[in-house]
């Protein structure tokens, strides 16, 4: 994948038939907090109140059509030192390296715009080893395993947390 055609940017209401496309499969809503989308009404609705209004949440792009998204939540007052990752991208292009391009990207974007954020984390279920892989792709260290620690689709499961901290070095891209 050329990464120059992969861009990211902030989530629009036009965007909700590409993004219902992507968010209606259950297998990438599989290890993700929020549930499949199911109609049009519904992607518009997530988009107005969820995606748009959120801290710093952006559209995974393929030539400015949204493929996924990756978002990074600041924690707020002292805790503000610290962010939470998540990401996803439709399954016709996993395995192409886009969300490790788009991880990095966003690494960047948000230590720039925030301050005050020293340290990012990923927390990612223990099966999910495509996940684990972009993180370490990237350059997130992983510190642990958190026994039953997230609760997800309905129960309450193991995760290794991952952290990137401002001072750490991203992986650079092979040539
Ligand atoms: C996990 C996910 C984000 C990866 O995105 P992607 O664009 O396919 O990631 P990349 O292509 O950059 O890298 C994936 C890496 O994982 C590896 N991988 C994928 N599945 C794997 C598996 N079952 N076992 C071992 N490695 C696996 C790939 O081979 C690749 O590594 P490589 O470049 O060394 O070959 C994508 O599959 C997805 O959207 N999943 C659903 C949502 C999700 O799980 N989000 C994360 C929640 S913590």
């Amino acid at each position: 994948m050329d990464s120059s055609r992969i861009s990211l940017r902030r989530f629009k209401l036009s965007d909700a038939d590409d993004f219902l496309k992507w968010a209606s499969d259950d297998r990438v809503t599989r290890y993700l907090r929020w549930n499949t989308i199911t109609s049009k009404e519904e992607a518009v609705t997530y988009l107005e109140k969820v995606a748009i209004p959120h801290p710093w949440r952006r559209s995974i792009c393929l030539e400015d059509r949204s493929i996924g998204y990756i978002s990074i939540r600041p924690e707020s007052g002292d805790e503000r030192c610290r962010a939470h990752v998540s990401y996803a991208v439709g399954t016709e292009y996993w395995g192409q390296g886009i969300v490790t391009v788009a991880l990095k990207m966003a690494v960047s974007m948000v230590f720039n715009e925030f301050p005050d954020l020293v340290r990012l984390e990923g927390l990612v279920e223990v099966e999910n080893k495509g996940s684990q892989r972009v993180l370490e792709k990237v350059g997130f260290l992983k510190e642990g395993l958190l026994r039953k620690y997230g609760f997800c689709k309905g129960e309450i499961r193991d995760m290794f947390i991952y952290s990137f901290l401002v001072s750490d070095n991203m992986v650079p891209e092979k040539n």
